[in-house]
Parts: C-alpha cells; structure tokens; sequence
C-alpha cells in the first residue's frame, strides 16, 4: 500500500519534470536554458525520496558550463554591455507567444536573424556600431517591466513595444542622450499618473503611451518640453482635468487626447498652433464652455475632432478659415444657431472638406450651400433641430434645450468675422480628389486602434 503511494508520488513527480521542460521548451529557450531547468528538477527528486529507502537515482552527470560570450567575442564594448542588458532582461520575460527572445543569444546583436526587436546603428560622431532602436511592436512579449532594460541601453533613440504585455513604470530615460522615439502603447504599465520622466527626452519627436491606463491631468511641461516634438498620442487612457493653458505652444502635428475624461475648455492657445497642427482629436472627453473661436485659426489642419464633448455656442465664423480641413466632427455636443454657410463653402471651391459631422446638436438653420453636402454626403446634421432637414429631433426635445439655455443665462459670443480673405482661391480638382482618399491615412484616426 505503501509502496504504491511511493510509486504515484514518484510518477507525479517526474511528470511534473516532464510538464516543466515542455513549458520551458515552448517558451522557447535554447540549449542551454533547457539543460539548466531540468538539472535544478533532477536534484529536487533526488533530495524529495533520498530517505525513503528507494535507491537513489543516479545524480545527473555533470553539465558542461555553458558557453558565455567574453567581451573580446564582440565587435565593440558597447555592443557587448547591450549583451548584459538583453540576457538580463530576458530572463524577466514572462511570456513569449512568438518564441521571439528564443533569438536573443550569440554575439550577432546586430545580425539580420538572430536578437529579433533589435537594430544596430552609429550615434552621430560614434564609430562603434550600438543598439540604436528597438522595436518590439505586436510581438506580444511579457514582463513586469521594462526598466533597467531600455534605460540600460545607453545609446538607444527609438523603443517601440506597441501592443506587448509590459507593466510597471515608464523608465527613466534622462540619460539616453540619443534618444527621441517613446511608444510604449498598448501595454499593461501600471495605472500612474503622467510619467514625468518622458519630459525629460527634450530631443523627442514622438510620444506615444495611449490604451494604457494613466490617470490624473497632464503637465504643463508636455506642451513645452519638447521643441521638435511631432506626435503625442495619450489617447485611450483616464486621464482627467483641466487641459494645460500652454497646449498651443507645442509644435506638435499630430495631437490625440481622444477618449479619456478632460474637463474644462479648449485653450484659446490653440491660435498659436495655426502654423504646426495637422492633426487633432479632443474626440469623446467632457470638455465645456464654448467653442473656441481660436480653433478656425489651424490653418493647416486636415483633421479636427471635438465630437462628443459638452462644448457649446455657435460656430464661429473663423471656421471658414479651415482651408486645409478635410475631415471636421463635432458631433454629439451643445452647440445651436446656424451651421454658417461659409463653412459650407469649404467642400467645394475654397478648400478640402471631404466630411462635416454636426449630428447630435442644436442647430436650426443650415446656410445655403449645405443643402447640397447633405445630398453629396458630405454632410451629417442627423439629430439636431433644423426644419425640413431628415432625422431630427422632436420639437419637445428642442425646445427643452432652449428653454433650459434661457433659464442658465449662459451664453456665448457670437463672432460673424472671419479673420481670413474670402474664399475663392481653391485648389484643383486633383486634390480635393486626394483628400477623400481613405480616412485611415489620418495618423491620429489610426491611432484610435490598438
Ligand atoms: C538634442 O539634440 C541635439 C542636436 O541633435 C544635441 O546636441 C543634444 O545633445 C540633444 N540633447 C539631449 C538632451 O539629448
Ligand atoms: C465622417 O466623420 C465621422 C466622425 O468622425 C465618422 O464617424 C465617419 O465615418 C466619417 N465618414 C466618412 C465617409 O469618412
């Protein structure tokens, strides 16, 4: 009786040895990894029935050491410090459905097969090829951090981990003196509030942390930070308060705060951004007040996206001004009067309106050339208050609105000029063809997805 229970402990036992290889193998470690993990198993069954009376397996025979690169195998120091980082850091990772660290031994760091995720470079005035990227993106590596890693890469300029498994904390990267490329999107980091350190790449061009799940207001300092910045992207996270009065300092071109929970108004600062700005999305935030006259003035912009907000008023005339917008939504928000006719006039001679979504709000009365978008469909006004116009609400809900408009005493400033020549001087036809192209070639629209 006894014996049989022996029996079915040992028989648990090595397969438990058995079901650990495999897992260890599946993650796909080479050699010897492998050797490593079942050696550690052998010495705990040995040691678990020693004093049992059954004979002692044999000890498994001594392992060769395994190989270790030496510094003078490798092309330069550098390369062979970023050895140490990268066997550091994939020990800690956890999970590998792509068997892609399974590719980080040897001394080829930058071969073409081996070390996946990782490309050499030349810093500028350095000799030495370095690790000069990383790029990690969809390849669904886990680990609890990334710290020590990508910060332990001293000559890094880009790390982009774009839909990976990573948690913990943004590493502090004030010391890489090359470096200006942060994507660290789609992750599992920590809910934190804004990582101050990323103020602290003043080269950046490209910041990038949404669908993680950072909280609390932004800081100031990311609109003032970073002198050649050109896309910030914190879209999909919670973030909350009021948005920094300095927003329009930032040379920013591509800006996404979509689907996260500001308040408060959009600063007037936008104005100085009528040079920079191609891209925006306040899209699905609880911003307020009224809707800025300063928006008209992004002259440059394709894309503004303030849909699905509380921002109320009318539109003011500066929006004629939009000669380079080809996609405008402010849907789903309070604004009411009239949907000026100037605007209108963007879609056809005066400039690249390919797409008008105001469904969702107040307005009564469309200017003349609207009718025309509406049957172009170029032109959505579903669900608002306009006589004669499809899909609007009832009259109960509109005068309800408007009721309730009168009662607070809120009110905008009506502004009928428009800081801009008449329109008139358009572009060809061969544009406007252009600018109905896809909307996915938005990069803000695209950043909207995982
Ligand atoms: C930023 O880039 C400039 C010019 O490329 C360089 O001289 C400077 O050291 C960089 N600054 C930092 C903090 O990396
Ligand atoms: C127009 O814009 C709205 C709001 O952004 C979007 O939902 C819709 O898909 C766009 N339509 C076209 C044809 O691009």
């Amino acid at each position: 009786m006894a014996g049989a229970r022996r029996v079915a402990l040992l028989c648990f036992l090595v397969s438990c040895i058995a079901s650990a290889a495999r897992t260890t193998d599946a993650r796909g470690p080479d050699r010897k990894d492998l050797g490593v993990s079942i050696g550690n198993g052998g010495g705990g069954v040995s040691i678990g029935i020693g004093g049992s009376g059954w004979p002692k397996p044999m000890p498994p025979p001594p392992k060769p050491k395994p190989w270790e690169p030496r510094r003078c195998d490798f092309e330069n120091e550098r390369l062979y410090r970023a050895y140490l980082v990268i066997q550091k850091f994939k020990k800690t990772v956890i999970c590998d459905p792509q068997n892609i660290a399974g590719s980080w031994s040897g001394t080829d760091i930058c071969g073409t097969s081996s070390y996946k995720g990782f490309y050499c470079d030349r810093p500028y005035k350095v000799t030495d090829r370095t690790v000069a990227s990383v790029d990690f993106n969809g390849y669904g590596l886990q680990a609890d951090s990334v710290q020590g890693f990508v910060d332990g890469l001293p000559d890094l300029a880009l790390f982009h981990a774009n839909s990976n498994n990573f948690g913990g904390a943004v590493p502090n990267l004030k010391s890489l003196q090359y470096f200006y490329e942060l994507d660290l999107s789609n992750n599992k980091l920590a809910p934190a509030a804004f990582p101050l350190e990323v103020l602290a790449i003043t080269n950046a061009t490209f910041i990038d942390i949404r669908f993680n799940s950072f909280y609390g207001e932004l800081p100031a300092g990311l609109f003032s930070s970073f002198p050649v910045i050109e896309a910030i992207f914190v879209n999909n996270n919670q973030f909350s308060g009021p948005l920094p009065d300095n927003l329009g300092d930032s040379p920013v071109n591509y800006l996404s705060l979509a689907n996260n929970k500001f308040t408060g108004p959009i600063p007037a600062s936008i104005a100085r951004a009528g040079d920079t700005l191609l891209e925006v999305l306040f899209l699905n935030n609880r911003l307020s007040g009224c809707i800025p006259y300063e928006l008209g003035l992004l002259g440059k912009a394709t894309v503004i996206d303030a849909g699905t907000n509380m921002l109320t008023g009318t539109i003011p005339a500066s929006y004629a001004c939009l000669r380079s917008v080809e996609q405008l939504n402010l849907a789903d928000n309070l604004l009411y009067g009239v949907v000026p006719d100037a605007l209108c006039q963007l879609a056809s001679s005066g400039g690249r309106l390919v797409n008008l979504t105001l469904s969702g709000n107040y307005f009564t009365w469309l200017g003349a050339c609207c009718w025309d978008l509406i049957n172009e469909g170029k032109l959505n006004v579903d669900r608002n208050c306009i006589p004669w116009a499809p899909n609007q609400r009832s009259h109960e809900e509109c005068a309800r609105f408007f009721f309730r408009k009168i009662e607070s005493h809120a009110t905008c400033p009506i502004s009928v000029h428009a800081p801009c020549e008449s329109s008139g001087w358009g572009y060809d036809a061969d544009e406007q063809a252009d600018a109905a192209a896809e909307e996915n070639k938005y990069r803000t629209y695209s950043a909207l997805q995982p």
